[in-house]
């Protein structure tokens, strides 16, 4: 397998083969690290690291992997750098690409992304879209296949919002690694049309299903995984929260959906969550709507049904491992 020199701007462009190598490179490289062995194979090399939103867990695994792997990093936060303001996206890109061997993007338009890479002679990497999130993926594939040992057949019902980000990526992953896809929510908030079209496309070849449906109780039983997201995404105004909460309350992960689930069911979630009142935001919303929880409950977040920060470690081996891949020669 050879990704040398490759993007890494959504799973779409990847083979099922593809994705299947990431996932095994990530694993080995995280056995690695956690046995001591040094791995520092792109010593001397330099990575540029755009943010236009904020983050915790995706610049933290760029950084920590990229410095494992030997290479220096430059952070560029949501407001210092001139891209988009003062300078295009396409001027930013040559120059950066000009001086780093890889460059990370996280913000809004997946075509800005794309257009990132289209004037980058170096690997370009997206770290979340709108549209996309597929560094995520991978770390939930990674954390799906450990706790199940495979990921064929296994069901995965996403709840909540499944037409932005994180909805559309999980889809079109089980499409690829021959999943069952099951998007539970108000039909407001199911995937795109063409997107869907496309998974399904896919899902012919690899044995996957991809569903919907709009009953909470009827969509998660037998599900393996039941996962969410935050009702409300970055980038989003503010004046869309009283909407969402109307819609998606029906569809928020408690004990009883769980249990409705089975008891081989575990729950996953991208994170940052809101599942208590120890956030801003949180206690905000609390104010404003008086809901102590929002897309998880905190019982379902602390039990031990809840592999959340197993699956944000994983955020850094496979960062590291699409790192590596397109990388190395
Ligand atoms: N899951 C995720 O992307 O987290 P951050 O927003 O903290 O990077
Ligand atoms: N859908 C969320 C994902 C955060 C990792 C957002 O875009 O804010």
């Amino acid at each position: 397998m050879n990704l040398y020199g490759r993007d890494f701007l959504k799973l779409l462009d990847f083979t099922t083969e593809e994705i299947e190598y990431l996932i095994d490179l990530a694993a080995e490289l995280k056995d690695k690290k956690k046995n001591g062995v040094l791995h520092d194979e792109l010593r001397g090399r330099n990575i540029a690291l755009i943010f236009e939103k904020t983050s915790t867990r995706t610049r933290c695994s760029f950084e920590v992997a990229a410095h494992d792997l030997g290479m220096g990093t430059t952070y560029l936060n949501p407001t210092d750098s001139q891209i988009g303001k003062k300078e295009s996206i396409a001027d930013t890109a040559r120059v950066l690409a000009s001086m780093y061997d890889g460059i990370e993007y996280r913000g809004y338009g997946q075509e800005i992304v794309e257009t990132i890479a289209k004037y980058s002679k170096v690997p370009v990497w997206n770290g979340l879209t709108n549209e996309f999130h597929p560094t995520q993926m991978l770390a939930d594939a990674l954390t799906i296949r450990e706790h199940f040992g495979h990921l064929k057949g296994i069901h995965l019902v996403y709840m909540g919002d499944a037409r932005y980000n994180t909805g559309n990526s999980l889809m079109v992953l089980c499409a690829k690694l021959g999943m069952h896809f099951t998007a539970v929510s108000n039909k407001k908030y199911f995937p795109g049309k063409e997107l869907v079209e496309e998974c399904r496309k896919i899902a012919e070849t690899t044995g996957a299903v991809i569903d919907f449906s709009e009953d909470a109780i009827e969509g998660t039983k037998g599900a393996d995984v039941i996962y969410t997201d935050i009702w409300v995404s970055m980038g989003e105004p503010d004046e869309v929260w009283e909407e969402r909460i109307r819609d998606l309350k029906p569809y928020m992960v408690t004990m009883d959906i769980m249990n409705n689930a089975g008891p081989q069911c575990v729950f996953m979630h991208c994170l940052p969550s809101f599942h208590d009142l120890n956030t801003g935001i949180g206690r905000d919303i609390k104010e404003r709507y008086g809901l102590d929880e929002m897309e998880v409950t905190d019982e379902v977040f602390e039990s031990d049904r809840s592999i959340v920060f197993e699956e944000a470690e994983n955020r850094m081996h496979t960062i590291k491992a699409v790192m590596l891949a397109t990388l190395r020669k």
